[in-house]
């Protein structure tokens, strides 16, 4: 497999296609997405999805996660509003309080925990969800064995795994997902009618018909714990917006790279840049864009 030119998404396409704020919106205008997941041991994980979608112009952020680590999050972000879960040393148990069907997008796994009731709570959202649902991290770990469910889906599915969990879903060695990454992705959307974001050094944006676009924007500044949360966050604002789904995608992973790519220019080095620094970095791509 090669980058071809033709498949890179390029600034030129973020210019034509990221959506203008209009001067007449309102926060309706720009979605209500819901965050779901957050434990005890990784409660800042979700903190940074959360303040990610908001400083990429969702107009409301929810998360539903254990009570405990609610004040963390709140601590970074005074925007969001929370929807306190049941939970159990540290873990969610149990999402009697949520309503998916409020949401205009979703995502869900980010410090979550692998225990059996979030795996449960993975595969009840999935089923009932009536939006865009984005199912990263643990999240993606709950559905391996269960890729059916995908399928049954009237609403887009958006999976980001990285190569490891990219081989975790698929039963293929990480090698050959990374000598093989086009095929196999297109491979992978096509059966299971999904949009898939692979990432890495570069990242491939696969939509359920198997057309592709690769951003090539990012530096290994990225290769830290919370990269991807950022990721995530950015990605659920994107597909609220109004523009097509894969272009959103696209333009979402474009953004994160395009961030920490200025950053390491004057700022920072790819050394001491974390993911909180991109979160703070976003500012600068999105002026070039409105
Ligand atoms: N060059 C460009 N971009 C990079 C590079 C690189 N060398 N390395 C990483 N990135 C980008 C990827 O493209 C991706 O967008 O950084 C992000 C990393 O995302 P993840 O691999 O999901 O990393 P992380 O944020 O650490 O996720 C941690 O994910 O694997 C689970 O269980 C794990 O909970 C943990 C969580
Ligand atoms: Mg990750």
């Amino acid at each position: 497999d090669q980058v071809t030119a033709r498949k890179v998404w390029t600034e030129e396409q973020v210019h034509f296609t990221l959506p203008k704020r209009d001067d007449y919106s309102h926060k309706g205008t720009h979605g209500k997405g819901l965050i779901v997941g957050g434990s005890r041991e990784m409660p800042g994980s979700i903190a940074m999805t959360a303040l990610s979608s908001l400083r990429s112009g969702a107009g409301l952020v929810s998360v539903g996660t254990v009570n405990e680590v609610i004040p963390s999050i709140v601590s970074h972000c005074a925007e969001a509003t929370f929807i306190p879960l049941d939970s159990e040393k540290g873990v969610i148990t149990g999402s009697q309080c949520l309503d998916y069907s409020v949401y205009n997008a979703i995502a869900i796994g980010m410090g979550m925990g692998r225990s059996e009731d979030t795996a449960e709570l993975t595969r009840q959202l999935i089923k009932e969800a009536n939006c865009p649902v984005i199912v990263d991290a643990d999240g993606l770990y709950h559905i391996s064995d269960d890729l059916e469910l995908l399928k049954q889906r009237e609403f887009p599915s958006i999976l980001t795994p990285h190569p490891g969990e990219m081989s975790r879903l698929t039963g293929i060695p990480v090698k050959e997902i990374i000598s093989k990454p086009f095929r196999i992705a297109e491979e992978f959307s096509k059966t299971y009618q999904v949009h898939l974001i692979l990432k890495g050094p570069f990242t491939i944006v696969t939509d359920p018909k198997g057309k592709q676009w690769v951003n090539t924007s990012g530096n290994a500044g990225l290769a830290k714990g919370g990269s991807g949360d950022v990721l995530s966050g950015i990605l659920l604002s994107m597909v609220m917006q109004p523009q097509l789904l894969v272009e959103a995608l696209a333009n979402g992973c474009y953004i994160h790279g395009k961030a920490a790519d200025n950053l390491i220019v004057n700022k920072h080095s790819k050394q001491d840049l974390l993911a909180t620094d991109v979160i703070q970095g976003l500012a600068s791509v999105f002026r070039t864009f409105s």
